[in-house]
């Protein structure tokens, strides 16, 4: 069974973000399967791309609240920061040779279930609204600036 099942619950009503998210838990579930049953290299490399692949996300769903003016986007950049700097941390003490799986994975279990149920619902309105009227031209550009998140 996935460590974390995906459910409507999580869903913000923003396509391009729901899948990305989506594919986050996948990471997260494929970094819980490489714990259990695969080397400390194979390891670390899941932990990479989560935090590669999350690192992208982030940045991605800053530029649709910058876009779509909303209202607290510098306080839910400074959560963005907080955990990238948290994660850092582990990835660090994993490099180190310490046994980070189960706290990492409490981490991004409670973390991240939270952060989208709550703070990324609270700009779903504002981004949701915004979104649909994103013309042809800055699709295009964020496909280019994204592709690692699109697709
Ligand atoms: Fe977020």
């Amino acid at each position: 069974m996935a460590f974390i099942e995906w459910s409507s619950e999580l869903d913000t009503g923003i396509q391009v973000i729901d899948n990305q998210h989506q594919r986050i838990v996948e990471y997260i579930n494929k970094l819980h399967h490489a714990q259990e049953h695969h080397t400390r290299e194979e390891v670390a490399n899941v932990l990479d791309e989560l935090v590669d692949y999350t690192l992208s996300h982030f940045a991605f769903e800053e530029s649709l609240m910058e876009d779509a003016d909303y209202a607290f986007v510098n306080a839910h950049k400074r959560v963005h920061q907080l955990f990238v700097k948290r994660v850092g941390g582990y990835q660090q003490r994993f490099k180190l040779g310490e046994d980070i799986a189960e706290e990492l994975m409490h981490t991004l279990q409670a973390w991240l279930i939270n952060h989208i149920k709550n703070d990324d619902r609270d700009y779903a309105d504002a981004v949701r609204h915004n979104v649909q009227h994103v013309d042809d031209k800055k699709a295009g550009w964020l496909k280019r600036s994204f592709g690692r998140v699109f697709g």
